[in-house]
């Protein structure tokens, strides 16, 4: 089966955060099942400086988006048997970051077509077209309003995977025909009204073959009115076709024994002294004090979803108990200055690392006893999986796919893989990581909760397989 992932975001090329982890390692397994798969992407700016992949042109096409026209060039490249094509549209992509920007709308508008017209270009008619969050979700209209009597796309089928449910890629309506020459009344009648706007989300989710949704239990939260960010009647309304997946992790890059970015690999009979030499390394690096006292770790973007909050309002009491803390992040400001308000204050047991840096990261992985992800919601995760593959034991609050994937002290005692807590206060966080510290000093079950998460599987086999049936249901 020919499969192509649209996307914002792809490893090993561009990652914001979860999503170009899975876009990359789902694409990976799939061609491990014999698939022939392909991701677009947008050609962003640092893929212009990039010089370990040999990305190579192979031709361009005209966009419009109204009386505006962009030439847009097509690369493309092959990374571990997936095939990769960049649609270069300067004038939208040439910029330093993914998302954000004042004409974000117009941006994605241009991405769409640019696929939607890149496909018969470079040859590839896939059987299934997975798009991935708000900005993917125009392409199944336009191709389905636009380009019904063209036999290449005529048996096309498409399927959504909803990642960040918070995200609707709102819009007002009078520039559907601006940004993409459609009617109105495609508003009118309902197909993308969302909330009193234009929804490329809403598009996507409507168009669609199947939905998605990236672990079971976000499924069932999204069919809720409090856990969906308003997309319940809508995901109702489809229910027969809407499902949750759990995702995987990259178990190449991720890989306990064979991490390049580690001091000492961290092997099974060894777990704890291999654990703790890497974490007197990032003592050393970090200029913290006394590597003996549990360190809590945080890889994450610095966003409400977070639950940075509930960390904030535990630092001081866990600190005077002894607690170290690093933390690497990057994204609103406030989050920013309140972490590095605390860095100044124990400048001995908290660091803060600012910015997008995946070294760090892996060696924090690897190198925490505790790692924390006390989110407010959290479709999936990926970082509690990958934490426990390094045999750190998560401290995650029961929602969504941490729910799913974590075995908490409380009800498995030592059959436990790391601790949950419920309610999303700081209270419920403190009351998680005292558990953490009293097991700290057990070290007989500390090791055997280690070795637990250590052994716990989260590759994309199981899951890779489950989209390929659902992606052959629809044929
Ligand atoms: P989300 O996608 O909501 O950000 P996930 O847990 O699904 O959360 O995925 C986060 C991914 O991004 C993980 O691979 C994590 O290691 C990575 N990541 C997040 N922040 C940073 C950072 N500042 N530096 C390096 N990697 C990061
Ligand atoms: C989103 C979600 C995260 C999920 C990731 C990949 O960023 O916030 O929970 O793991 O997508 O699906």
């Amino acid at each position: 089966m020919k499969i192509l992932m649209v996307a914002s975001e792809a490893n090993p090329f561009i990652k914001v955060g979860g999503l170009g982890d899975v876009v990359y390692s789902l694409a990976k397994a799939l061609v491990k099942q014999g698939q022939e798969v392909a991701i677009v992407i947008p050609f962003y700016k640092s893929l212009r400086y990039q010089s370990k992949h040999a990305i190579q042109f192979i031709g361009h096409l005209d966009v419009f988006l109204s009386w505006r026209k962009h030439t847009v060039s097509l690369l493309t490249t092959k990374v571990d048997g997936v095939t990769y094509y960049f649609t270069d549209a300067a004038y939208y992509f040439d910029r330093d970051g993914v998302y954000g920007y004042p004409d974000e709308h117009e941006r994605w508008a241009a991405f769409v077509h640019a696929v939607r017209h890149m496909m018969p270009v470079v040859g590839f008619q896939p059987d299934v077209v997975h798009l991935h969050d708000w900005p993917t979700g125009m392409l199944p209209v336009l191709i389905r309003e636009l380009d019904q009597k063209n036999t290449f796309y005529q048996k096309m089928k498409f399927v959504m995977t909803i990642h960040s449910p918070a995200f609707h890629g709102e819009f007002p309506p009078h520039l559907i025909q601006d940004f993409y020459g459609l009617g109105n009344h495609l508003y009118d009648d309902g197909a993308l009204r969302f909330q009193d706007q234009a929804s490329t989300l809403k598009a996507g989710l409507v168009y669609s073959d199947r939905i998605t949704t990236v672990s079971p239990s976000h499924a069932e939260e999204l069919l809720t009115s409090e856990g969906s960010f308003g997309l319940d009647p809508i995901l109702h309304l489809y229910r027969d076709k809407f499902v949750g997946i759990l995702n995987g992790i990259d178990t190449d890059e991720w890989h306990p024994t064979k991490d390049p970015h580690l001091v000492t690999p961290i092997q099974k009979l060894t777990l704890q002294t291999n654990k703790d030499k890497n974490k007197e390394q990032l003592f050393n690096m970090f200029d913290l004090e006394h590597p003996q006292y549990p360190l809590f770790g945080l890889v994450s973007r610095l966003t409400f979803q977070k639950g940075i909050q509930l960390i904030l309002d535990n630092l001081d009491h866990f600190v005077h108990l002894g607690a170290k803390f690093i933390f690497l992040g990057a994204g609103e400001m406030d989050l920013e200055h309140r972490l590095k308000a605390f860095e100044a204050k124990y400048p001995k047991a908290v660091r803060v690392i600012l910015g997008y840096n995946n070294p760090v990261a892996h060696q924090i992985y690897a190198s925490s006893d505790f790692f924390l992800m006390p989110s407010l919601f959290e479709p999936c995760g990926i970082s509690q999986m990958i934490a426990m593959r390094y045999g750190t034991l998560p401290i995650v609050r029961e929602t969504g796919g941490l729910k799913d994937t974590v075995k908490s002290y409380a009800i498995y005692g030592e059959k436990a893989t790391g601790f949950s807590f419920l309610h999303y206060t700081g209270d419920s966080l403190g009351w998680a990581m005292q558990q953490a510290m009293s097991l700290f000093e057990q070290k007989p079950l500390l090791k055997k909760l280690q070795l637990n998460a250590y052994e716990t599987n989260h590759d994309w086999e199981k899951a890779s397989q489950l989209y390929l049936k659902l992606f052959t249901s629809i044929q």
